[in-house]
């Protein structure tokens, strides 16, 4: 008998032709055809067809008795699928196993929705039985990217002499920005851990010790409300360096996006990646991630309102910090009145209270305002923002912040509808000169625009104690097409800067010793000047895939509204382990 090679079921080709081979998988497909019954076998590399020939009984039995997912190992001879059957959507296709054996390793109960196919099916019942949906095509191809990515970051970092050093889960309550996720001690009842929201000041201690250049993939965990793009735990490309500027760490993180993106995707991205002030980004494109696969940058048309008897207009024209922000709409002339309603509509829910618009013709223009507006006014707004004959204005007045904001998600909805979001192209770009503080508008308290370790502009110490809002931050993010994937900065070492930023935050000398104490201790140890950055890989490898959800790259997410579906957490404890931890059930409201 001929030697039974295991082979992968995307792993033949016409070179087997004639090897007696062994497949395992599941069944993908049955199908009874011409006396024959045929079963495509699948495993994460692929799908291959077997052919059970009724003359071979005992084998041709199993195989009729073959459901969807039942698990199988299946031997046989290879041959040339007859011509005129070969399946060219296969990279099998052209090959088939005539089946002489099959066992059954594992039945499968009719799974809750079909395994097979990559249709749309509810999203909580993929993700209570995610195992299932983890065997479908669509799941599998996006942790083959996400392990490339991550398995090009690291190399990246290898060849450059960087240490990966795995840092704790549990660690000190030391707020940075979220909510933290508590653990009780239970050898130390009534005191907590906590887990980090990122290794952030751990990534500093280690170049305190001496580490010079650190990576990890970093698990970090957020107590956050819900949003679209957060998850509870995530995993974060952490990067620290010694010795290093704003400029250094920027280069180096550009040469790993080329990197990563080449050796993942086989894409070159364009470079250098353009950089944007924090300022310049909330001007033009009303974001701190602008989305820059389309340009249509927002244009400030206050200017031309300045005499207008339009009363809401003349307020925000003259108002200090007031905007008057035109959208281009290219094409949009061609728009209906129920089309501009439904924009009106967009806008309010994007916090506006109505939106003008004006469009342009070679007959003329109009507007939902057409009666209040004149000729030179039109004109000038036109000129200012180079409307085009065929194109529309969308006018968005208001105070300065909300009004770059509505703008801003006016810009998008455009360049949705005009289908400028392609998924697959990749705009990268730098944000700079983020302010180091900002006012919280509900407390009117200063809090830290990112967290307190970021360094001030060099030479803006000073202003810390005079005019603290003025203060330029050391900071970086990266942005791909309108998403945050990483923020990053050069660090303070010097402890009494650290000490001064702690107090503008409204810390007591006491309550920086018991929280931060630790820290403060090892900056007087000689700490040397540092700084990094960290990505978000689940967003990283969302866009890399072209998905819209995180979950749909991670292989066991919690829902949008943090739970875990499949094993149901979080979910209640005995009464008796909770009194180990010496603690008790709290009632629910
Ligand atoms: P930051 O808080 O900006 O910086 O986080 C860095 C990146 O992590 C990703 N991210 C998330 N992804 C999924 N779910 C979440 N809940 C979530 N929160 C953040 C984002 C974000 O840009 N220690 C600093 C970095 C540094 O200064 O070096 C930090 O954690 O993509």
């Amino acid at each position: 008998m001929a030697e039974v090679l295991r082979v992968s079921c995307g792993g033949l080709s016409p070179q087997e032709v004639g090897a007696r081979i062994e497949l395992r998988g599941w069944v993908h497909r049955r199908r009874d055809h011409g006396g024959l019954v045929f079963i495509d076998v699948r495993d994460r590399d692929g799908i291959t067809q077997s052919v059970f020939d009724p003359a071979v009984a005992s084998a041709f039995d199993v195989a009729q008795s073959l459901r969807n997912e039942d698990v199988i190992a299946v031997t046989g001879t290879v041959r040339i699928r007859p011509p005129g059957t070969e399946n060219p959507k296969l990279a099998t296709g052209d090959v088939e196993l005539a089946a002489d054996d099959v066992s059954v390793l594992a039945r499968s109960e009719t799974p809750p929705f079909p395994v097979n196919v990559d249709a749309d099916v509810d999203e909580s019942l993929r993700l209570k039985y995610r195992y299932l949906d983890l065997r479908r095509p669509r799941l599998q191809r996006n942790l083959t990217i996400r392990h490339k990515l991550v398995k090009a970051m690291r190399d990246f970092f290898d060849e450059r002499d960087f240490l990966e050093v795995e840092t704790p889960a549990l660690i000190k309550s030391t707020p940075e920005g979220a909510r933290e996720y508590l653990v009780p001690s239970r050898l130390y009842p009534g005191d907590f851990y906590a887990l980090p929201q990122s290794p952030q000041m751990l990534k500093q201690l280690l170049m305190i010790g001496g580490i010079g250049r650190y990576m990890q993939i970093a698990r970090c965990f957020r107590d956050e409300d819900s949003r679209a793009d957060r998850q509870p735990e995530f995993t974060q490309l952490d990067v620290e360096l010694s010795f290093v500027t704003e400029d250094d760490v920027m280069a180096l993180m550009e040469d790993c996006i080329a990197y990563v993106w080449r050796r993942a995707l086989g894409i070159e991205p364009a470079r250098p990646l353009p950089r944007l002030t924090h300022a310049q980004a909330l001007r033009d494109y009303g974001s701190d991630k602008p989305d820059l696969r389309f340009g249509l940058p927002l244009v400030d048309v206050a200017g031309t309102f300045a005499q207008t008897p339009i009363a809401f207009l003349a307020e925000h024209a003259r108002a200090p910090h007031s905007r008057i922000v035109a959208v281009r709409y290219p094409g949009g002339a061609a728009l209906s009145r129920r089309d501009f309603d439904g924009l009106t509509e967009a806008a309010k829910g994007f916090g506006a209270g109505g939106l003008v618009w004006v469009s342009f013709s070679g007959d003329g223009w109009k507007s939902s305002i057409a009666r209040l507006l004149d000729d030179a006014t039109v004109h000038a707004v036109r000129e200012l923002a180079e409307a085009q004959d065929g194109d529309a204005l969308l006018l968005v007045a208001g105070p300065r912040a909300a009004a770059s904001d509505i703008a801003g998600r006016l810009r998008l909805h455009v360049g949705e509808r005009l289908g400028l979001r392609d998924p697959a192209a990749f705009a990268f770009c730098w944000v700079v000169g983020f302010p180091l503080f900002e006012h919280d508008p509900d407390s009117g308290a200063i809090v830290f625009t990112h967290h307190p370790f970021t360094a001030p502009a060099p030479g803006q110490e000073g202003l810390i104690d005079t005019d603290p809002l003025s203060v330029r931050a050391q900071h970086y993010d990266l942005v791909l097409n309108g998403v945050e994937l990483g923020s990053g900065s050069i660090r303070i070492h010097d402890v009494a800067l650290q000490r001064k930023v702690f107090e503008i935050l409204g810390h007591t000398r006491a309550e920086i010793e018991t929280r931060f104490g630790f820290f403060m201790e090892a900056l007087r140890f000689g700490a040397p000047p540092h700084g990094g950055m960290a990505w978000g890989i689940d967003r990283l490898a969302m866009l890399a895939c072209g998905e819209t959800s995180i979950r749909d790259v991670i292989a066991f997410p919690k829902t949008q509204a943090f739970r875990d579906l499949m094993m149901d957490a979080p979910s209640a404890v005995p009464d008796a382990l909770l009194g180990e931890l010496g603690l008790r059930r709290a009632s629910r409201g």
